[in-house]
């Protein structure tokens, strides 16, 4: 369905659409990070892989509950773009040899996908409030959270990258 097509007639319709969209994109995300996990050589990074997995997993269980508070049965919708974030970060690691190339080649995917996550989020969140849904905006908030606590990390490990190779 694309995004102005006649079946969304109203900002109820917006928002389920789009939370169709995050809930397919947490899928997704769920089956890419253990292959980047088994990529990455950073111990930090492999563990940081490991625990986003397992939070994404618990944001995949909140949003069924945001369906269920909307009388809707938990669905899922292509979304392109964060297949496109997916195949561009495979294709790019499949390229790099050295560990610690592959290593920054991994956040900077990971970071591209949580920046993802935080707009879909803050919209969602803008629009649960705006149709009187503060329940919905709730659990949306702590998914959210999640996102933008994975991004700062993601950035430490990428500072201490570049701090590590200007020691060297
Ligand atoms: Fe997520
Ligand atoms: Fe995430």
């Amino acid at each position: 369905m694309g995004l102005f097509s006649k079946e969304i007639k109203s900002m109820d319709d917006l928002f389920v659409h789009t939370l169709q969209d995050i809930y397919y994109a947490e899928k997704q995300i769920t089956k890419a990070l253990p292959k980047m996990m088994e990529k990455a050589s950073n111990p930090q990074l492999k563990q940081g892989f490991e625990q986003h997995l397992r939070e994404t997993e618990g944001q995949i269980q909140n949003l069924e509950q945001v369906f269920q508070m909307m009388n809707m049965e938990p669905k899922g919708v292509d979304c392109p773009a964060i297949d496109g974030i997916i195949e561009e970060s495979n294709e790019i690691a499949g390229e790099v040899e050295d560990p610690k190339v592959l290593d920054a080649a991994l956040i900077a995917a990971a970071q591209a996908v949580e920046h993802y996550e935080i707009t879909r989020y803050g919209t969602l969140i803008t629009w649960a409030q705006e149709l009187g849904r503060s329940d919905c905006a709730d659990l949306l908030k702590r998914n959210l959270a999640e996102e933008k606590a994975t991004d700062e990390k993601l950035t430490q490990l990428a500072e201490s990258r570049v701090n590590m190779a200007a020691a060297r």
